[in-house]
């Protein structure tokens, strides 16, 4: 009925999944921080923040002292990189928001792990039977927590190399990570031979990336052990709101679909009956989101 519909669009929306990741994560200790600016600060190396531990790398270094070991936030991010991809794929955006918690030298990969879990399937019910994980190839420890603290088989817990698991900037804290992977279903995959998890398609779809943060990576490319070990998580919570909210493609959920709709009126177009022209107000709507972004 029209009710639950109603019900369920709300429960499933951006803004209501931001405050269940947050609230979960106060839950858990954790203390929950507003979005740093896009604009880097006292940091050379970025142009722009595109990931949620980057406005808090003096933490992970003990450059600084954080203000609670255990933080949590919502962070604004463009990512240039992807700019290719925008209105192409049903996964990317330049802009996004990234959920992250993190740990300055107090949890790490087992409650990294169990919490993630704990939060898509017992906080947002995602069904379990729709993810995988994906863990760095020598990381034994954290396969063995996906396997016997979590209960994943064996037979969705892939093992990748260094270009997917482990995750880096030019420099700063980085490590070896575990990606959680959601299963869109066959239909909206390439179907080819093979297609499973770390396929270009978008069938599976990266939603989480828990990262072990254990090397402070220099200009010359060597990895320095940091002093503790940390936690540093991302999820772009427009992916996690396109899988919850069973859409298409991320332009279509809630917030960005109503900024679509109005990339349309404006240019008296109608979505969704050519693809050429879906691609172009893609990339539009993507453009305003960062450009206002961007400039607020
Ligand atoms: N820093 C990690 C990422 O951006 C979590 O994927």
């Amino acid at each position: 009925n029209g009710g639950n519909k109603v019900d369920k669009i709300d429960r499933f929306s951006i803004n209501n999944i931001r405050k269940e990741y947050l609230n979960f994560f106060k839950s858990k200790g954790h203390l929950t921080e507003q979005s740093f600016s896009l604009i880097p600060k006292n940091d050379k190396s970025l142009l722009l923040i595109g990931a949620g531990m980057a406005p808090l790398k003096k933490y992970f270094t003990g450059a600084e002292i954080p203000p609670a070991k255990r933080m949590a936030t919502c962070q604004k991010c463009v990512r240039t990189g992807d700019v290719e991809n925008v209105g192409l794929t049903a996964r990317h955006l330049t802009f996004f928001e990234m959920l992250g918690n993190f740990s300055f030298g107090d949890y790490f990969k087992n409650e990294a792990i169990v919490w993630a879990w704990e939060l898509l399937t017992d906080v947002l019910k995602i069904d379990k039977d729709r993810l995988w994980v994906t863990v760095y190839l020598e990381d034994d420890e954290a396969e063995n927590i996906w396997h016997t603290k979590v209960g994943i088989p064996m037979e969705k817990i892939v093992r990748l190399g260094k270009d997917d698991n482990f995750w880096e900037l030019e420099v700063g804290p980085s490590g070896p990570c575990s990606e959680i992977y959601f299963d869109r279903g066959a239909d909206k995959g390439c179907g080819k031979e093979g297609c499973t998890v770390g396929c270009d398609c978008d069938r599976f779809i990266e939603v989480w990336n828990l990262v072990f943060t254990q090397f402070d990576r220099q200009e010359d490319m060597t990895y320095l052990p940091l002093k503790s070990k940390n936690i540093d998580t991302g999820m772009g919570l427009e992916r996690l709101a396109c899988v919850m909210q069973g859409v298409d493609n991320i332009f279509e959920v809630d917030t960005i679909r109503s900024v679509l709709n109005h990339v349309c009126d404006i240019s008296g177009t109608k979505y969704g009956s050519d693809y050429k022209k879906d691609v172009s107000i893609r990339v539009i709507t993507d453009h305003c989101r960062s450009a206002s972004m961007m400039v607020s």
